[in-house]
Parts: C-alpha cells; structure tokens; sequence
C-alpha cells in the first residue's frame, strides 16, 4: 500500500513510524512532513499542502489510503473533498471537524446529549457578553469559538481581565473570525487527562491515557504552549476514572455522534478535567495530539494500519487495541522563547540515546544536517517498567541530544 500522510509535526512523525511498521505499507508520503519524516523508514516528504495539489497526488500517486493529523484540512472539509473523489481517506468529515473547528457547537453538542461539561453562555455582542460577567464570581475561562491554534483560551482571575479578555478575542486582529463568538464558561480545578480514542461512528474505542504538561515552565507556570511533555498511561487515570469516562462522557458522545448522523470515522481526543465533583469535558480535538501521540503510539502493541483499517469498514465493534504494560515518558525540547520569538537554523545532534527515540517536529532536513525551524523542535520518548525509570531515561538521554539554546522542562512526570 501507498499512503499519504498530511501534517508537519511531532505527531506526523509518529504516525509516520508507526504505520511504516506494517509489512503492506510500501511507501508513506509525508505532506509536507518534516526533517524526521525525511528520513524515517519508508516515508518520502511532498512538499505539498494545498488542497487540491494534494488531490491530485492521491490520484497520480494510486494512494491507497491518506491520513490527515492536524485539525486544520479536517475543519476545512478535506475528508468530504477526498471522499468526492472516489478516494480513501481516515478523519471525519467537516461535518464532524465542528466537534472541534467551534467552541460553541462542541458545548451546544455537550449540552444536548448530556455529556458533563462546565458551565457556559454563548456570546457574539461584545456588550452583552461585558453586562453578563460583571457580578460574576471569577476565575471565568473565556474562549473563542474557532481554531486558534492554542491561543484562544484564556483564565481571568479578576473582571479586569475579563474585560480585556473579551475585547482581544472579539476585536483584536490577532483573532479574526475565530473570536467574533465567544464562550464563556465556569472555572473548573482538577487534574487534566488527555484521552485519545478511534472511532467509526459506532464504536469508540478508548486509547491508553496521557497527561499533556501544557505550560512553558516547571511547575506549570507560565504561558501555555502546545505541549511541553506528556506521560502515558496518566496517573490520574484509573479504573473508575475511566468508567466514569465511559458512563458520562464517552457514550453521551457516541450517542451525540449517532444521531447527529455526523458519519464520524477518525479520532477523538477528549481533553478531561478530573475533578472533586466528578470527570468533566473540556473540549473535543478531533484528532491525534501533539505529543501525546508519540508517547500513546510508542506503547500501542496493535497495528494502527489495521486499526484505522477497521474503523473504515465500520468493524471496530471487534477490535481490540493491545497496549505494553509499560510507563512511556515524552520530553520537548524546545527553541529558547518559545511560545515567544525564538531563534531558527540551529544544527541538531544526536548522541547515544540508548533505546530512546527522538520524534522531530520544527526540523528540516538540509542533507546531510537536521536545522531547527521551529518552537517546539524535537520530542524524546522513553519507555520503562514504571514511569519513574522512564522517566530517568528519558532526562539521561535528551541530555544528548543537542543544539544552541535548547530549552526543556525539568518536571515532566513529577508536576500535578
Ligand atoms: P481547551 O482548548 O478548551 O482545552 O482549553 C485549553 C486549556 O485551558 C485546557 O487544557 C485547560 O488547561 C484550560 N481550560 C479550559 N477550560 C477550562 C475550564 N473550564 N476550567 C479550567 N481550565 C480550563
Ligand atoms: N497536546 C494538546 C493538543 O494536541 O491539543
């Protein structure tokens, strides 16, 4: 089989390795993949990103199969596009996408089909939404209705920063349409766990837990990011946590899914808030996440190929997804300034890691050197008996891994 692979991430390269690992899959193109990608077994990069270009590959290529991991082409309508043209593809149709792609749906979704979420008012009046937290108790979470590529949440502990929450969103450039509705929605204090599951509009079928550690510095402090680390399986996660999962979110949403005739056949991550009053959605992505991918891959026994495979023949009912009984832990290592400026073109190296793997992200591939060229450049995963070895593991080994002003988190696996 050829396949064809849409994304540039840490994520993509992780997809990318492990669907090279089924003997049928004879070449993955990576578009426009990265400076991994570029030489992971079995993928070749295309550079290409553009809709229609991509088509036009899938058919000049005889692409058996295409897999999108960003949320962006999804929200676009790239599968509807795709499947108009008598290709295969695996990612729900924009139709679904809008689990994602709007803020208000997703709670408008979460509300009507019972899954337990915060609180929320939806507002497009910039006056209204002023007149309607003032009073109120705070913190209040505010965010904007669109994609916004991690930006658009924002917790404002004051009315203050309620007020200028609302006015960036809604008027400020930096938000366009994304913000011109906005939610606002009850401050909710837990631990969060990032649930990953496959689906083919009839079954979901929940993958191994992970913990994200979203803040750029130790001790989540400072601005959110997309991901500075990730340990699977969480530690916050247990049996009852998953059933309760199941009971109030997980099957609300597949119900949602059946009735809303969404034709959903992909991924979709829950992204949970576990709290003293229970386990409460915070949002819906609609696809794999950034990193948690690379650690939820890195322990998958099954074979994601076939997985993906019966998902599309709507036969998940079925499946069953194996897991190693093992602890993964994943550690960014970022440009220094990230999520601020920060400089590119740093040369990558990378010593003896030991049975570690390093998934790239921000790198391109200039021959015969691997460059940074962006803010979050690499991902290094380690598995172990328990999170703790894996752990040591991995902070042993990114030490070697190296280039100037490399910035890492210090406590991923240790910070609540
Ligand atoms: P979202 O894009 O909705 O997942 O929000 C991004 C991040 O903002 C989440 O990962 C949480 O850390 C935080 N967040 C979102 N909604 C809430 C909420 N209702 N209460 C507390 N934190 C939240
Ligand atoms: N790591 C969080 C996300 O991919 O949305």
């Amino acid at each position: 089989m050829n396949l064809l692979l849409i994304g540039s991430g840490g994520r993509e390269h992780a997809i990318a390795w492990k669907l090279a690992q089924n003997p049928k899959v004879n070449t993955i193109y990576c578009a426009p993949g990265n400076g991994g990608t570029s030489r992971e077994n079995k993928c070749k990069n295309v550079n290409i990103t553009e809709m229609d270009e991509l088509v036009k590959f899938a058919k000049e290529n005889s692409i058996d199969l295409t897999v999108v991991g960003p949320e962006e082409p999804l929200t676009k309508g790239i599968v509807n596009i795709f499947k108009e043209n008598g290709l295969r593809i695996f990612g729900p149709s924009k139709e679904g996408a809008i689990l994602e792609g709007s803020k208000a749906f997703s709670k408008e979704f979460m509300k009507k089909y019972g899954v337990k979420t915060a609180e929320y008012e939806v507002f497009s009046d910039e006056n209204k939404a002023l007149e309607y937290i003032d009073g109120r108790e705070f913190p209040l979470v505010i965010k904007a209705d669109g994609l916004a590529a991690g930006k658009g949440v924002i917790i404002c502990n004051t009315l203050e920063e309620g007020r200028a929450a609302i006015e960036e969103l809604m008027t400020s450039d930096n938000f366009k349409e994304a913000g011109k509705t906005i939610v606002v929605e009850e401050f909710l204090e837990g631990v969060e766990a990032s649930i990953l599951s496959i689906t083919d509009g009839e079954t979901i079928i929940p993958f191994i837990s992970a913990k994200d550690h979203k803040q750029i510095l130790d001790d989540n402090k400072g601005p959110n990011t997309g991901g500075m680390g990730v340990i699977c399986p969480n530690p916050y996660v247990n049996d009852d946590i998953m059933k309760i999962f199941e009971k109030d979110i997980m099957n609300p949403t597949l119900n949602g899914i059946k009735k809303e005739k969404m034709d959903f056949v992909g991924i979709i991550f829950f992204g949970l808030m576990i709290t003293k009053r229970g386990v409460y959605l915070l949002e819906y992505n609609v696809r794999m996440g950034d990193p948690e991918t690379q650690g939820v891959l890195s322990l998958m026994k099954s074979d994601l190929l076939e997985l993906i495979e019966k998902a599309l023949e709507k036969d998940l009912k079925n499946a069953e997804v194996q897991w190693e009984n093992k602890s993964a832990c994943v550690v960014i290592g970022a440009s220094l300034g990230y999520p601020g400026s920060y400089e590119k073109n740093k040369e990558i190296s990378i010593g003896d890691i030991g049975e570690s793997k390093v998934f790239m992200a921000g790198v391109k591939d200039e021959g015969n050197r691997l460059l940074t060229s962006g803010g979050r450049v690499l991902a290094l995963v380690s598995k172990a008996e328990t999170l703790d070895l894996a752990r040591k593991m991995c902070y042993n080994n990114i030490q070697n891994v190296k280039f100037e002003n490399i910035y890492y988190r210090r406590d991923i696996g240790i910070a609540k």
